[in-house]
């Protein structure tokens, strides 16, 4: 037997998205086989720069550039069709063909279907406490899956089952859209006629990726999971109701792959040098002044699946740590330095109050997380900018001093830096 050790790693946002796993996971997959997607859907938006090209994924993972690579879609992404056929399609026009030999999708994906979409929009409209989706039918297509009437893809491979679900599906749901929301009833035959569609435009990537997985894994081939979103938008663990519908977690590897635990070696995090967030809900330490204007113009900080401006906040160790130990996180990666360049003082955020009370601990209390007040470790910036760094020891003093701090208050490795959006921009440490 070969005595060579595959390593099979998960790459997982510690905060609430965006923390840069594009460009991590494109980085890193050039040194794995395969690289997974396990969970979410197109509500995700990982942006990868290669030379004077930008590319921001939805669906595809984001090691979709790197032709010799294989990428798979697992069982726990959602699916929605038409915006993967968009993708790929769009892919092409800069010169990226995905063929079925490089991209695998389970046929165990629930496909996200118009009336998720409509009803992702309608139950926002009439929400007092707004979530702030990305509108994508992300919640509904995840609530049909648990409440077991689903369409998956496979079952647009299959004319007969297909016909069965959707009728079922139609008779409750248009019922819903016409008298609770007074919206007009979806069309069987048209919408069976469009997803049987996308069936034969995708059912040669459609295979059991969960056996593909396995079998590549026994032969020692090493896979990267690519987690989207964030620990902190995760429906368990999340700052609930304001998360996204999925187990973003590491955790989240194996009902969204069949992938068992005792497979996986490492789990990475991207973490950003401060933090960000989209949509509605708690932030303990968000920017309340101009200051936020800056930090978004600085890190461009606009949603790359929405365009939506995002919160912008000082760095929160008290949400990292709680997101170092539910995803067990052995090495992280710190994405963004450049964007604190040039500021006299950087705050880090090490415990939250509230009425008198200190929490060091993530609390679970929603009024306690909305209205805690942070309480600040204030350490000196740096004047001479780190964009573009790719050693170490070339950082500024402080810059330095910034990331030992951080890794201090967190307990784990910090062994990537990241100093700019393109590949080269990056140190790595060890
Ligand atoms: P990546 O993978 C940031 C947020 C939305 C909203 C909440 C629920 O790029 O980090 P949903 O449409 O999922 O039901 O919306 O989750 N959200 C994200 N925020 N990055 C993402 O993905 C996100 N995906 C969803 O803004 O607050
Ligand atoms: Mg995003």
């Amino acid at each position: 037997m070969s005595k060579k050790k595959s390593v099979n790693m998960v790459v997982v946002g510690a905060q609430w998205g965006d923390e840069g796993k594009g460009k991590l996971i494109d980085f890193l997959s050039q040194d794995v086989d395969i690289t997974a997607r396990y969970q979410g859907g197109n509500n995700a938006g990982h942006t990868v720069v290669v030379g004077e090209k930008e590319y921001i994924f939805h669906l595809l993972p984001s090691a979709i550039l790197h032709k010799k690579k294989i990428c798979v879609i697992g069982n726990g992404v959602v699916i929605d069709p038409k915006a993967l056929l968009l993708e790929m399609s769009e892919l092409k026009k800069k010169g990226v063909d995905v063929k079925p030999e490089q991209l695998k999708v389970s046929g165990l994906c629930h496909v996200v279907m118009p009336y998720h979409r409509v009803l992702d929009g309608l139950r926002e409209s009439v929400r007092k406490n707004k979530i702030g989706t990305t509108g994508r039918g992300i919640g509904p297509c995840y609530s049909d899956k648990v409440a077991r009437c689903g369409i998956r893809m496979v079952d647009l491979l299959n004319p007969r089952v297909l016909k069965a679900k959707l009728e079922d599906n139609l008779t409750e749901k248009n019922e819903t859209f016409s008298k609770v929301f007074k919206q007009q009833a979806f069309d069987f035959d048209e919408l069976y006629k469009e997803y049987l569609n996308y069936g034969k435009l995708l059912g040669a990537y459609v295979c059991d990726t969960s056996l593909f997985l396995n079998r590549a894994i026994d032969k020692k081939k090493s896979v990267l999971f690519e987690g989207a979103q964030g620990a902190f938008l995760d429906i368990d663990f999340g700052t609930y109701p304001f998360v996204t519908s999925s187990n973003t977690i590491s955790g989240g590897v194996c009902p969204g792959s069949g992938v068992a635990p005792t497979k996986i070696d490492k789990i990475l995090a991207a973490v950003k040098a401060y933090t960000t967030r989209v949509g509605e809900g708690p932030f303990p330490t968000e920017f309340t002044d101009d200051f936020e204007d800056d930090i978004r113009a600085k890190g461009k900080e606009f949603g790359a699946t929405t365009g939506r401006p995002r919160r912008c906040g000082w760095f929160d160790s008290v949400l990292v740590n709680y997101s170092v130990m539910i995803n067990g996180i052995s090495e992280l990666a710190i994405m963004k330095l450049d964007v604190l360049d040039g500021l006299k003082e950087i705050k880090i955020c090490t415990a939250y109050e509230y009425k008198g009370k200190r929490f060091t601990d993530f609390p679970m209390d929603f009024e306690v997380l909305s209205d805690a007040k942070p309480i600040y470790e204030t350490v000196a910036g740096w004047s001479v900018p780190t964009r573009g760094v790719t050693e170490f020891k070339k950082l500024p003093r402080n810059a330095q001093r910034y990331i030992k701090r951080l890794e201090k208050l967190l307990g784990v490795s910090i062994r990537y830096v990241s100093t700019g959006s393109k590949r080269s921009e990056t140190i790595i440490r060890y």
